[in-house]
């Protein structure tokens, strides 16, 4: 039997690993790493970071690395697109779990933020296992260890509770928020935005007035926090955030839009 455990390391500070994924940190004996691009060095940097500091003395592990399968920066069919990303992804873990850990063996994948959030490990794996159950085989088990969200980070920062009293949340993405602001909602909590897609929110309109509580490179010494009513903010937040994305070359930011109950 072989062992995957898909740990969640939080969104940007070291310090988000949690006891029980520094507990499966010491269980690994190769970690996988597929990552990408401009934003390599930071992350990985993260990555290293934890490894370095939670892992016991003596535990003997090793790092297998496979650079991320190209994505569409630009789909015609978004969906589809990821849908090829993640067949490709698969792959590429398929063919470390069949060649870089022997039998017996545990193999770690660190998930920035929670496995459970806008990533698709878990959706691969299970993929994977479930390709080997369907050979009659069950040569693979898997196992998710929690971690603390960009969303939580975001919370934290800014000292806020995420709902108001008894009002439901929504988890979204810049691109849904795009379609508009979903009717019975109060507040929306937005990842994966590359589009500035709160600025379509900053006059009143149908929605009534906004407010939002936006943070980049959260945990990081980069972090930055802005909130406050959308109409006073949302130019601060674009410019800022261009600036930051043009000094680094890339950007993380997310961001939580409700509607203002003074407004
Ligand atoms: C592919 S999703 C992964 C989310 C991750 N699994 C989590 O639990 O937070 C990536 C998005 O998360 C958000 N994000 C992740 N880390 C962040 C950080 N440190 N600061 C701000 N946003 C972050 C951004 O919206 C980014 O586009």
């Amino acid at each position: 039997m072989k062992t995957i455990l898909i740990i969640g390391i939080g969104a940007g500070d070291p310090d988000y690993i949690t006891v029980q994924g520094v507990k499966a940190l010491n269980r690994v004996d190769v970690f996988f790493l597929m990552d990408k691009g401009r934003i390599k060095g930071k992350l990985r940097g993260v990555r290293e970071e934890i490894c370095r500091r939670h892992i016991a003395p003596g535990r003997a592990h090793r790092f297998v690395e496979a650079p991320s399968p190209p994505r569409d920066t630009a789909p015609a069919d978004y969906r589809a697109s990821v849908d090829e990303l993640n067949a490709a992804k698969q792959s590429v873990f398929e063919r470390m779990i069949a060649d870089e850990m022997k039998d017996g063996e545990t193999a770690g994948i660190l998930v920035w933020g929670d496995p459970m959030l806008y990533d698709s490990t878990i959706r691969n794996i299970e993929a994977i296992i479930a390709s080997d159950r369907n050979k009659g085989r069950h040569r693979i088990d898997n196992e998710v260890i929690p971690g603390i969200t960009a969303v939580q980070a975001l919370a934290a920062r800014h000292r806020i509770p995420l709902n108001r009293i008894a009002e439901p949340v929504l988890l979204t993405t810049g691109r849904k928020l795009a379609e508009g602001f979903p009717a019975g909602i109060d507040s929306a909590a937005v990842l994966l935005d590359g589009e500035d897609t709160y600025r379509r929110f900053a006059d009143a309109g149908i929605h009534g007035e906004m407010e939002i509580y936006w943070g980049a490179y959260l945990g990081t010494p980069d972090e930055i926090l802005i909130s406050g009513k959308l109409k006073d903010v949302a130019g601060e937040i674009h410019r800022r955030r261009t600036e930051a994305r043009q000094k680094n070359g890339w950007i993380m930011d997310t961001y939580l839009i409700r509607k203002a109950q003074d407004g």
